[in-house]
């Protein structure tokens, strides 16, 4: 397979325009992540008439149209019929059955697949080899609209197609193409696994306050408004991560002393372990769920 026609490793700035009025949706699952951008779409002016919800929970029907005004039904022709885009959003364990179950109401569409670790390989098997497949890696910051997410396509996804994949996730933050699908297991030990890495950070940093005198609820606004305020200085600026903590780091100073004892534990070393951990389980996973 040839990824010439792949664009390159490219950010597209959060997408506020909502996909082409033309579009018609359909979500095959709607729980988190799907009312998470389903919400992003409606707020970037998706009318919602153009979108639909499969959703065998009918409670979480309910919730999705009193939220967004959006038919969500349990119905597949119902949702299926006329859809041009069709998101695959229920768990990566239910996918193969649920692909089964309408890869001839599908044919013809694009279709994207939001299942973390399920490969185009295994879902254009399942489909009845479909080619109109785009695969996207978000992650849960798309829940407050924050996210990233890591998209690939296979070759037969045109331009345009790609331009309204890159819209729909936009919904929820910003996204990043990878030209090939390996790609994807470096997104997922980058920025799928990464809030945890973060959080994991907060709590040490929340938890050294402590020790250092401050008051719990204190330590971890402190921490909290550190690690936020810092990443959107760095996402501002014209700088690299590298000049901004030099650029903080007197010489001698209270952050030398503290960048030393980072160093001493190697904490490169331990990142580039712990990432290479996650991106080499990702490839496991993807082994055991393309075995439906
Ligand atoms: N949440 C995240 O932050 C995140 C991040 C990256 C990727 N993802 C991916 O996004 C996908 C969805 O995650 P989620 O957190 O939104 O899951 P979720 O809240 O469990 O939503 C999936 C929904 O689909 C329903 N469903 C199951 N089988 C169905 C079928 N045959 N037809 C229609 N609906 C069906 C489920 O019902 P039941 O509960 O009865 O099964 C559930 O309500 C997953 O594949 C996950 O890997 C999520």
């Amino acid at each position: 397979m040839s990824f010439a026609a792949q664009p390159s490793a490219t950010s597209i700035a959060s997408a506020t325009a909502a996909p082409p009025a033309h579009a018609r949706l359909a979500f095959v699952g709607g729980g988190n992540m799907a009312a998470a951008l389903i919400g992003g779409l409606r707020d970037a002016g998706t009318p919602a008439e153009a979108i639909r919800v499969l959703e065998i929970q009918p409670a979480a029907r309910e919730v999705l149209h009193q939220r967004f005004g959006v038919m969500a039904s349990d119905a597949a022709d119902v949702v299926l019929d006329g859809a041009d885009v069709v998101v695959l959003a229920v768990k990566p364990q239910q996918l193969a059955a649920v692909c089964r179950s309408m890869a001839q109401a599908l044919e013809g569409k694009l279709v994207i697949s939001i299942a973390a670790g399920v490969r185009t390989a295994d879902l254009s098997r399942w489909l009845g080899g479909h080619a109109l497949l785009v695969r996207a890696m978000p992650n849960t910051p798309a829940l407050i609209r924050a996210g990233v997410t890591g998209l690939f396509a296979l070759e037969a996804v045109d331009a345009g197609r790609r331009a309204l994949a890159a819209q729909l996730l936009g919904a929820v933050g910003t996204v990043v193409w990878v030209p090939a699908e390996a790609g994807l297991d470096a997104v997922t030990a980058i920025s799928g696994s990464g809030p945890a890495y973060v959080f994991h950070f907060l709590e040490g940093l929340i938890a050294a306050g402590q020790a250092l005198g401050l008051d719990p609820a204190t330590a971890q606004q402190l921490a909290l408004e550190t690690v936020a305020g810092s990443a959107r200085l760095a996402l501002e600026s014209e700088e690299t991560p590298a000049t901004l903590r030099v650029r903080v780091t007197s010489p001698n100073g209270t952050t030398q002393a503290a960048l030393e004892r980072f160093a001493q534990g190697d904490l490169p070393g331990l990142i580039a372990a712990a990432t290479r951990a996650a991106a080499d389980r990702a490839v496991e996973l993807g082994d055991q769920l393309g075995q439906g």
